[in-house]
């Protein structure tokens, strides 16, 4: 049969390649270009000498950041309060463009790195049955006669060597990290300690925030039905509005301002618990001034029934590889709906790790919510004092038949 492989150039992928191989298989490469830093030539060379029949290296970053990112930032998705999801939302895209290629290649089969213990295995599967529903799946770390012949790195290091598969002698960085456009995770290793802080010299995508200018930088973000689609920086004059460069520039300054760590032990998919430390530097910023400019452009009842019943569920489905599903449908299309009147522009500083919003202004009907002089407290007009009296009487009846339990 021929296999489709999700192939990274790493020890592990170069290893499941020849094993395929020995298994009596004809291995395609597949490389998604989802933004990380990699030298997609030399992997493909590799996996061309090693014995892969053909390798597709696809551009994902556009789809990436218009698909994923932007509804994402819409939602306000976000994962046990901490975790902006950047590698669950990387692996809907990822997936999709693997099992076009296997239909157009004539794979029945499709193939990846990922553990038996995390989450990547299901939603790389959940999605390749939900797009394919006939596809076959290898995952050579559920199979025994591959993990039993592999127990640690060592043994791939080895059978490396006899097989001619090149091994990289860098120095193996004692965690394991996972980088697109949205993000770096960092997790496993030395980071399995939840007590143990991790090395300054750890994050990739950021600076220290104390190593951060001294000088703030401020910026105006522009909003439209709830996505960016403007950036001007004030200090330089730099106005972007292509979507993907505008995230691209997000992140250099979110890199340079040292904003976007977080560290965060989470609850995988499949019940165990996981230490993590990610770095999300323009996803970080993003987040802040949509956040901020819905308080100014979305109805008070929509907001509440919004952050309950899509941001929540969307986060969760997300994370839990559940994005090719008629559920994430439902969410998307009540979530465009929340975000009709999301347009203006968020005016923000940057500083030494912290995103501060200084200022926003609406445009169209979002503008109509906030009205300076019906909620004034020096103006008289708009709500009359005496109507919020019943307002908080009519509220009180049936606390007046309530009794308190004693503090
Ligand atoms: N814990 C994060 C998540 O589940 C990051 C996973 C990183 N994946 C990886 N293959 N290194 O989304
Ligand atoms: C893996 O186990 O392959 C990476 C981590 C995860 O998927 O959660």
């Amino acid at each position: 049969g021929r296999v489709l492989l999700a192939y990274s150039g790493g020890l592990d992928t170069s290893c499941i390649l020849v094993w395929l191989i020995e298994q009596g298989y004809e291995v395609l490469a597949y490389m998604a270009n989802i933004g990380q830093e990699e030298d997609f030539e030399a992997a493909t060379a590799k996996a061309l000498s090693i014995g892969a029949k053909k390798v597709f290296v696809e551009d994902l970053r556009r789809a990436f950041v218009e698909e994923l990112i932007y509804p994402a930032i819409q939602a306000n998705a976000i994962y046990e309060n901490i975790y902006l999801l950047g590698t669950s939302l990387a692996r809907p895209v990822i997936a999709r463009s693997q099992i076009d290629i296997a239909i157009k290649e004539d794979c029945q089969f499709v193939s990846h790195g990922c553990t038996g213990k995390g989450n990547d295995q299901v939603r790389f599967e959940l999605a390749y049955y939900a797009l394919k529903p006939d596809i076959k799946v290898i995952a050579p770390w559920r199979m025994p006669e591959f993990y039993e012949r592999f127990p640690g790195r060592q043994s791939l290091i080895a059978y490396a060597t006899e097989k001619g598969i090149p091994v990289v002698q860098t120095v193996a960085k004692p965690w394991s990290t996972d980088e697109n456009l949205f993000h770096i995770s960092y997790e496993a290793g030395i980071l399995e300690d939840p007590g143990k802080t991790p090395y300054k010299d750890m994050w990739k995508l950021t600076v220290a925030p104390e190593d951060a200018p001294d000088t703030p930088e401020r910026i105006i973000i522009t909003f439209e039905k709830g996505k960016p689609t403007r950036i001007a920086n004030k200090n330089d004059g730099t106005i972007i509005t292509d979507p993907l460069d505008l995230f691209v520039y997000l992140n250099t300054l979110g890199r340079r301002n040292g904003i976007g760590r977080v560290d965060i032990v989470e609850s995988r998919f499949i019940g165990l618990k996981s230490r993590g430390c990610y770095e999300t530097p323009g996803g970080t910023i993003l987040r802040a001034a949509h956040l901020d400019l819905e308080g100014l452009t979305i109805d008070g009842q929509v907001r509440h029934l919004k952050d309950v019943n899509i941001s929540i569920p969307f986060g969760r489905l997300l994370y839990n590889g559940l994005y090719f599903s008629p559920e994430r449908e439902f969410l998307l299309h009540s979530l465009e709906f929340t975000q009709r009147n999301v347009n203006g522009e968020v005016h923000l500083k940057l500083y030494k790790g912290s995103v501060t919003v200084e200022g926003r202004k609406a445009v169209g009907d979002g503008a109509k919510l906030y009205n300076e002089v019906e909620s004034s407290m020096d103006v008289q007009g708009g709500l009359t004092p005496t109507d919020a009296g019943g307002f908080i009487r009519t509220h009180a009846i049936r606390l007046r038949k309530w009794t308190p339990s004693k503090q």
